[in-house]
């Protein structure tokens, strides 16, 4: 029996941008948000994600019952084209990430701390944002590989995390795009044609039936 060609639902022009979209994608790089509980932070967060080629994102709340605080007015659907990762316990999680290879950057307002630009983003790295009052939990820090911090010269103690975030991504980015991070796909071939299938006929089909 001859393939059956997949069946997509969009015209064929949003067809290449999804491709070219998902050709891009760092899958190496991730966000770790540790309580973000603002609806527009948390939410803005996922925007500038997606928007640098961020392929997961994950997120730690403190109650099981929590739902992630997504609005949709604020992510402009960037939600749905990320994996969205809950993470139980956060510190088995990043340990986990360290034994794969990764990096574990956490931004710290404390002692210790070395200026967010100093650090190779081009290395496998899971950036680590916290709370908005509490900020990142001490029991993740042993585990840094890295505490970072964005240089401020004014008044305030902080800047607000989605602002934060963004800056650090945009220098990952940065040096992603020079060292050519960008022209390669780093989803595998099979891995493409699945997102593929999701956006383009699977959740389509699920909008439809809501
Ligand atoms: C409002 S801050 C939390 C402040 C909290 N009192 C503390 O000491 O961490 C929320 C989050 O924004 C990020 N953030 C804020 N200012 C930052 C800076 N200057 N450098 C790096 N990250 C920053 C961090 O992820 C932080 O956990």
């Amino acid at each position: 029996m001859a393939d059956r060609k997949p069946e997509y639902l969009v015209l064929p022009r949003r067809l290449s941008r999804m491709r070219e979209v998902l050709e891009r994608r760092q899958k190496d790089l991730l966000l770790f948000m540790d309580r973000v509980r603002n609806e527009h932070n948390f939410s803005a967060l996922l925007r500038t994600a997606e928007a640098v080629g961020i392929h997961r994102v994950l997120y730690g709340l403190d109650e099981e019952t929590e739902r992630p605080p997504v609005n949709e007015a604020v992510t402009l659907g960037a939600h749905r084209w990320l994996v969205l990762e809950r993470v139980a316990d956060p510190a088995a999680k990043l340990r986990k990430l360290r034994e794969e290879g990764f990096q574990v950057v956490v931004t710290w307002l404390g002692a210790g701390t070395r200026d967010f630009r100093e650090v190779d983003y081009t290395r496998p790295t899971v950036i680590v944002v916290g709370n908005e009052v509490e900020g990142v939990s001490p029991e993740l820090l042993p585990l840094a590989t890295h505490r970072v911090m964005i240089p401020m010269v004014g008044m305030v103690r902080s800047l607000n995390v989605s602002v934060a975030t963004a800056v650090i991504l945009y220098e990952a980015f940065r040096q992603r795009e020079a060292r050519g991070l960008y022209e390669h796909p780093q989803l595998s071939p099979a891995e493409i044609e699945a997102f593929l299938r999701k956006w383009a006929y699977e959740d389509i089909i699920a909008e439809r039936r809501r």
